[in-house]
């Protein structure tokens, strides 16, 4: 539009014929451009292009796993912007034992996202799960040595690759105490300072997150969230998002997603939707796929309304490579992509909410 007003402009001014064929030529070789790219993106949306098109990242989690398959790699590189690796940053994997380090799966998930022109949100440096059971047997005086360390080496490996990290993991029980595992057992609450200043002095380029599921809405687990993020602020401690892992189950998305998000965004955080999913109880009819394609717009939709909401993560590509069956037998089909990689309605109605 700008470009046809600027050769009309020119039109009548009155300028030579010759300065206007230049000023043709260079004017409609970038409106060409606009014009076919424009088409391309009416024809064939893609979710990362719509996103990027609102400000927002649209992204998946990927595992070493997912990089050898076919459709849903491809899929992956085509509709989404962001990776979080699904399991190869975790402490198992990056020290397996203390002080020998392996980040050889991470680093082909990270050369992946590069390859793909996609951001990576570092997961994770804390957390209780999918924790070495050497951690677990460390003398509690010698928990704190080994937690700096491994976020340490780990954040410097990553330093300026990974967009943000999710420093600690899932510290909440949900009745909002915090979790006895052995950090919090060696050091008390303060713990998470202590991971987040570590992380910040080593890549102090990366949006620093806490990580937690079933805060999405508002409840007692969420409430414990918004009260240590408001004491870390308060202590200058350099937290800079809370991440909503969002693992729901169909037609049981809270009401108060997008009023909890603004409250922990008025904070002066950001908020993120990290790992979404939507489990239906299988096998998935017609009636669970639509309440499903409404529920996955319900999130989009609360994000887009959070300004500091920067962007939506689905938990995995596709409905076969989804770790709800193996976790939850008789559940599945949570993602917008199926087991042979077809979109869902889920996929549409978020291409729609996202504008396409
Ligand atoms: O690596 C071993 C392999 O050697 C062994 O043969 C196989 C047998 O079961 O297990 C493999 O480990 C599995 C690992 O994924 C890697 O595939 C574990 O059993 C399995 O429990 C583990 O599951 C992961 C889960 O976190 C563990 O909590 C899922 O893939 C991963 O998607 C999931 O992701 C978490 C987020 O990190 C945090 N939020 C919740 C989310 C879903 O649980």
């Amino acid at each position: 539009m700008t470009t046809s007003r600027t050769l009309i402009g020119s039109r009548s001014t009155g300028i030579g014929s010759r300065a206007l064929a230049v000023a043709l030529s260079l004017v409609t070789a970038p409106l060409l451009v606009v014009t076919s790219a424009a088409h391309a993106h009416a024809a064939n949306p893609t979710l990362r292009s719509l996103a990027e098109a609102k400000g927002r990242y649209f992204g998946t989690a990927l595992t070493q796993g997912d990089l050898n398959a076919g459709g849903e790699t491809s899929i992956a590189g085509t509709q989404f912007d962001a990776v979080t690796p699904g399991n190869e940053m975790k402490w198992d994997t990056t020290e397996p034992s203390n002080g020998r380090y392996n980040f050889g799966p991470g680093d082909r998930i990270v050369s992946f996202a590069r390859s793909h022109n996609m951001r990576v949100r570092g997961h994770n440096l804390v957390w209780h799960s999918q924790l070495p059971s050497w951690v677990g047997s460390t003398p509690l005086n010698q928990v704190q040595r080994v937690m700096e360390s491994h976020i340490t080496t780990e954040a410097t490996h990553y330093k300026g690759q990974v967009y943000a990290w999710d420093v600690v993991n899932e510290p909440f029980n949900d009745n909002g105490s915090l979790r006895h595992d052995v950090f919090y057992n060696a050091m008390g609450t303060g713990y998470i300072a202590d991971a987040l200043r570590t992380a910040h002095a080593a890549d102090p380029g990366a949006k620093l997150y806490l990580n937690d599921y079933n805060i999405e809405g508002e409840n007692a687990k969420s409430n414990a969230m918004y009260n240590l993020a408001k004491q870390l602020l308060a202590q200058g401690v350099p937290l800079n998002g809370i991440g909503f892992e969002s693992h729901f189950v169909v037609g049981q998305v809270p009401a108060s997603v997008q009023a909890n998000m603004q409250r922990f965004a008025n904070l002066g955080l950001d908020v993120a939707v990290t790992e979404l999913d939507d489990r239906i109880h299988l096998p998935a009819g017609s009636a669970g796929l639509q309440q499903q394609a409404s529920d996955f717009t319900s999130v989009v939709r609360a994000c887009l309304a959070v300004s500091r909401c920067v962007g939506v993560s689905q938990w995995g590509v596709d409905d076969a490579h989804s770790w709800i069956p193996g976790t939850f037998p008789g559940y599945g089909a949570a993602t917008m992509y199926d087991g042979n990689d077809q979109p869902k309605p889920a996929y549409h109605a978020v291409v729609s909410a996202l504008g396409g």
